[in-house]
């Protein structure tokens, strides 16, 4: 029979063993963390190339999304938020267009009025974005963000009516620098306005179609076009 002092060490023994075990399953854990990290982005990345893809199927919205994508980072991170968290805001500008894949492009680039059915399929695209991102469970915001991109202040919006603080606060971001965008930039038809007026019309929908305190933040933080 072993005596207590042996006992003693097999139990050290036993517990050292024990002790490398968990310190290699924290190794294995972070390396699992870590690998996922990159899943996460590399699925994003593959995301954002399809809607670079998408917007340069058209002059008139080539550069959009990057663009949106990097005003709203921008906005968030002047409203203090953390690095993180305006990344993702980020990536939902970046994504916020995508479920224009689902709409026909005939419908996308026509330049005589909607009837009422077009009007329909096309305003289907947040709904289709971010259905298309659903399955990230980590972009579960981004998804709201994407869904909500077109709502307005004043409740005249799509897809839910959304009025004011109701609409996520990344939608209502990520809504200002759209418009701004499309301010900004040539359609089909009208010409891109300067800057100036492009802020003066922003700040015309402050309280109206965008939330007024972040077209502050926007015009405050301005971008250069
Ligand atoms: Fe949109
Ligand atoms: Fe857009």
């Amino acid at each position: 029979m072993a005596s207590p002092v042996e006992r003693l060490a097999d139990l050290a023994a036993k517990y050292r063993r024990l002790q490398a075990s968990y310190q290699r399953s924290l190794f294995y854990a972070r390396e699992v963390r870590h690998l996922y990290t990159r899943l996460e982005r590399a699925s994003l990345l593959g995301l954002e190339g399809l809607a670079d893809a998408l917007d340069s199927r058209d002059r008139y919205t080539r550069g959009h999304s990057g663009r949106v994508g990097a005003w709203a980072r921008q906005t968030a991170l002047a409203l203090g938020w953390s690095v993180d968290h305006a990344d993702l805001v980020g990536q939902a500008g970046r994504l916020h267009d995508i479920g224009k894949i689902g709409v026909p492009e005939v419908l996308l680039r026509k330049t005589e009025a909607l009837s009422a059915d077009e009007w329909q399929a096309r305003r289907g695209h947040p709904e289709i974005g971010a259905r298309i991102v659903a399955p990230f469970d980590f972009f579960a915001e981004g998804a709201e963000i994407i869904r909500h991109h077109h709502e307005r202040w004043d409740g005249s919006g799509y897809p839910d009516g959304l009025t004011g603080s109701r609409i996520p606060v990344g939608a209502r971001i990520v809504a200002v620098a759209d418009v701004f965008d499309a301010l900004t930039s040539d359609r089909s038809y009208r010409v891109a306005l300067p800057v100036e007026a492009a802020v003066k019309e922003l700040q015309r929908e402050a309280g109206r179609t965008l939330d007024p305190r972040l077209v502050d933040v926007f015009v405050a933080d301005r971008p250069s076009v």
